[in-house]
């Protein structure tokens, strides 16, 4: 059927809008407009969707669209930032699933497709159902539902056994097309089981990028599903999220020194490791602490998780501006996978009201540490680990990392000897040039403001 030109052209028009928005979504600066240019892409091709001539069940469309609106509208408004990993776990998931079962009504349906249909309409179907319980699976461990990590005995034959299962079924689905309703059952059972047991094992510390991986799958799913429904809408946002995701895996892999399949095969040790550090902890003052900032050239601040729980990015914000008015330069570095999702740092600070040009990556900033008075590292710890450079028994070993320990002196807040994500030991908090700052770090931040102001 060939569809009527306004269809076709509200499906171009959303199509267009999610690749001016993705690419708005490539500079903090432009983001927000990048998310709601994408966002009324996507009213739009939903819109699109409804103008289709002979459509049938408008009314179950328009409350599925109710419901889901209004689940995802309250979620949204609710959800903290650190919670947010897990919110586009599942929201991918939901993506997934969607592609999934657009496949499993075409299947059920029986009709007659071209076998590219059907082989692209299976292939959707396999990486949408795994995506849709991995997903699950990655929202359950990053809400802390699942609290384990549970590897089988033979994990990883039996990944390739449920794998190699779920390929032959669908390759008899493609040869016996249209297929009988027990193969297609039996097919789409094996591919979610697929997604849970290989999900299950993952550590929640490679779970973002696991995340990360099953939006890149979700994208494809959705955009072969697209194929199948003739829909360029889909197709085309199928094949940005899927080339976004794809990218972003890899970033983070990168940053992680992680290759992809180490992470979906390999568990990370969650704790020790590492060669014996010697040498003592040794604590400072918030006093002492705004003192040697107060009178510094140069200090650099690096955010890390433990500054997005506190929620400090206001106080920290507060204290750069005391500085800088009393003539200190102050730049933030920020770490590829400092918190827990990517950009995490960039967005708080970014709320907080910190230009964009303070705000500097791994390569631009690392040079500059060897010429700063003072690196504060406010709940950060895997990420300015050295052990990631010399260690080569540590579970970090390669991972690329802030350089804070060549500044002269080195400041961390956070509330204990607790260790961060990794379960590594930081031999940074160690060294001769570092100081303690025990405390949460919103409160310890404000302390410092208030010695900062004493002192001006
Ligand atoms: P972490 O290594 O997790 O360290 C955070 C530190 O913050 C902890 O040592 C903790 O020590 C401290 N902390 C916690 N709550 C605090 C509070 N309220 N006030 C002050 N300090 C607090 O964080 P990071 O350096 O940002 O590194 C991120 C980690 O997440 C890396 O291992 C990375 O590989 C992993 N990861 C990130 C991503 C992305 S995309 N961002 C993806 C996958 C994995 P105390 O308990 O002693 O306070």
């Amino acid at each position: 059927m060939t569809l009527p030109l306004y269809v076709q052209g509200a499906w171009f028009l959303g199509a267009a809008l999610f690749i001016f928005g993705l690419k708005g979504m490539s500079s903090p600066a432009s983001a927000r407009k990048g998310i709601v240019i994408a966002g009324y892409g996507m009213l739009i091709a939903i819109a699109g969707t409804f103008l289709v001539p002979g459509l049938q069940n408008l009314g179950l469309m328009a409350l599925a669209l109710i419901v889901g609106g209004a689940a995802a509208w309250i979620s949204g408004k609710k959800v903290q930032m650190t919670d947010m990993p897990q919110m586009v776990a599942i929201y991918n998931g939901m993506g997934g699933g969607a592609a999934a079962a657009i496949a499993a009504i075409e299947f059920a349906k029986g009709d007659a497709h071209s076998t590219v249909t059907t082989v692209l309409a299976v292939i959707g179907a396999l990486i949408g159902a795994v995506s849709f319980t991995g997903s699950c699976v990655a929202w359950a461990k990053l809400q802390g539902v699942l609290k384990k990590a549970h590897r089988l005995p033979a994990q990883n034959a039996v990944n390739v056994v449920l794998a190699g299962i779920s390929i032959a079924l669908g390759l008899a689905m493609i040869a016996m097309a249209p297929a009988q309703p027990m193969l297609i059952l039996g097919f789409f059972v094996i591919a979610l089981l697929l997604g849970l047991i290989v999900t299950l094992p993952i550590g929640g510390a490679d779970m973002p990028v696991v995340i990360s991986l099953f939006n890149a799958f979700t994208g494809l799913a959705v955009g072969f599903e697209g194929y199948v429904l003739g829909n360029p809408a889909l197709i085309i946002a199928g094949i940005v999220v899927g080339a976004a995701g794809t990218l972003l895996t890899q970033l983070m892999a990168k940053a992680m020194n992680r290759p992809i399949s180490n992470i979906l095969f390999t568990p990370m040790v969650a704790s020790g490791g590492g060669e014996a550090i010697s040498g003592t902890m040794k604590e400072l003052s918030a006093l002492d602490a705004a003192a040697m900032m107060r009178y510094a050239s140069k200090v650099i601040i690096v955010p890390g998780y433990g500054m997005a729980v506190a929620h400090a990015q206001h106080k920290v914000w507060e204290m750069t501006e005391i500085l800088e008015e009393a003539g200190v330069e102050v730049k933030f570095a920020i770490h590829p996978v400092a918190g827990r999702m990517p950009g995490h740092m960039n967005v708080l600070l970014a709320e907080a009201g910190v230009p964009y040009d303070k705000i500097l990556d791994l390569e631009e900033i690392n040079g500059e540490f060897g010429q700063t008075d003072v690196a504060l590292i406010i709940g950060a710890n895997d990420v300015v680990n050295p052990s990631a450079r010399t260690d080569k028994s540590s579970p970090i070993y390669g991972m690329p990392i802030l350089d804070a320990d060549k500044a002269q002196n080195v400041i961390v807040i956070k509330r204990g000897k607790g260790t961060g994500y990794s379960g590594v030991e930081n031999a940074l908090f160690y060294t001769d040039n570092c100081r303690m700052l025990y405390g949460d770090a919103q409160p310890m931040a404000g302390e410092i403001i208030q010695h900062l102001k004493s002192m001006s």
